[in-house]
């Protein structure tokens, strides 16, 4: 089977590609710049240039994130991650800072947020519960969708003097696409023009059933305002949580996924990442998309030094090289030569798929003239 391009092969023994192409012709093969040669060619090939020749297999360099399962016997029980959704305003951040304790929303320029925040939670019981808050607003699809996709059980806020509304529908879409149960929290029934009942039966027309109209579907009315229904909502958020049964390995390199990163004055790249296996601890190397570096400090949500952290937590990551994106994978390895390998694979990678793209953009451009 044909393994390699000649100018991947060309540019992982930094030759030029042409040279690669006269030494094929020498040994008889006719290949072209963009064409693949198998295995024991590229070999042929390597020792020729007086290379050294190592294989590395695709999926050896490629680290799935699910590549590996862990065995059961290992599997320890996790706290849950719960993203919230819903429409610009419905009371999102507010129900996060009644959680918490805290006052987010009076920070954010004019009320609206605008990136993804991640926090823990020890509810009354305990037990942790990781909260993402997710930005309403029609411009930040994408962010929920990466939300949808890293979590367990989304938390559905419609206000109810408002009701279902355009981004309440795209959360409904997220989720589904995503097979992840949802709560409803019906909030802001404090007011006075609430109309909870309403919300349920414009629910209906998306499908969404709760059990007081015969459905499965969790609903809660809650005000973030005046804290009546918190409870009930913790309570129904760890119920369906113990229906999922959610369970990790803590005792192994860490695995996880990229929720934001920024590069900050003074403090370099900074990642905050939801840990999903396995725990990290100051001084792991990691790989984070395109980019690696060694864990010079890990923050809690509160800007608290941690040592180490665990499944299901968040946690603002120092010691980056460069600045991965947000919905990157990340994952400790066991040396800095290994994640060196796989940041140059994947940003090769990276690069050939936007020369496609663009080699694409192009042709359809002159078609269009003609
Ligand atoms: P985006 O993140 O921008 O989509 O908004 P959000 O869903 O996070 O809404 P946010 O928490 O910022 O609240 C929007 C407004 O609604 C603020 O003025 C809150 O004070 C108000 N609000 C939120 N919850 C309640 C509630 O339960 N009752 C009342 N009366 N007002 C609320
Ligand atoms: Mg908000």
């Amino acid at each position: 089977p044909e393994v390699i391009t000649v100018q991947e092969l060309a540019n992982r023994m930094a030759e030029r590609g042409g040279d690669v192409v006269k030494s094929l012709m020498r040994m008889g093969v006719m290949a072209t710049i963009t064409q693949s040669i198998d295995a024991d060619t590229a070999e042929l090939v390597v020792a020729e240039f007086g290379h050294k020749v190592k294989r590395v297999a695709e999926s050896d360099v490629e680290i799935g994130l699910r590549g590996d399962e862990d065995e059961a016997e290992h599997l320890q029980p996790r706290p849950p991650v719960v993203t919230i959704m819903g429409h610009v305003d419905h009371g999102k951040t507010s129900l996060l800072d009644a959680l918490r304790h805290t006052n987010v929303v009076s920070g954010e320029a004019g009320g609206i947020t605008q990136h993804i925040g991640a926090y823990q939670v020890q509810v009354a019981s305990g037990q942790r519960v990781t909260f993402i808050d997710t930005p309403g607003h029609a411009a930040f699809t994408e962010m929920r969708a990466r939300g949808a996709n890293t979590t367990d059980i989304v938390v559905l806020v419609v206000a109810a003097n408002d009701g279902v509304m355009p981004q309440t529908v795209e959360a409904i879409r997220h989720a589904r696409a995503a097979g992840v149960p949802i709560i409803v929290a019906i909030n802001k029934i404090d007011l006075p023009d609430a109309k909870p009942e309403r919300v349920r039966t414009e629910l209906l027309q998306h499908e969404i059933v709760v059990e007081e109209m015969g459905g499965e579907t969790l609903d809660v009315p809650v005000s973030a305002k005046t804290r009546e229904g918190l409870d009930k909502l913790v309570e129904t958020i760890l119920l369906q949580a113990e229906v999922l049964d959610l369970k990790a390995n803590p005792d192994r390199p860490a695995e996880g996924s990229v929720i934001e990163a920024k590069l900050e004055r003074g403090r370099g790249s900074v990642a905050t990442v939801l840990i999903q296996r396995g725990t990290v601890k100051v001084g792991d190397i990691f790989v984070a998309g395109g980019e690696w570096g060694r864990v010079r400090a890990l923050l809690d949500d509160r800007g608290q030094n941690l040592k180490s952290a665990g499944p299901a937590q968040p946690v603002e990551v120092l010691g980056l090289n460069g600045t991965p994106l947000a919905g990157d994978d990340f994952v400790v390895v066991d040396s800095e030569g290994r994640a060196r390998e796989i940041t140059e694979f994947r940003t090769r990678k990276r690069r050939e798929a936007s020369h496609v793209a663009t080699a694409r953009g192009s042709l359809e451009q002159m078609f269009e003239k003609i």
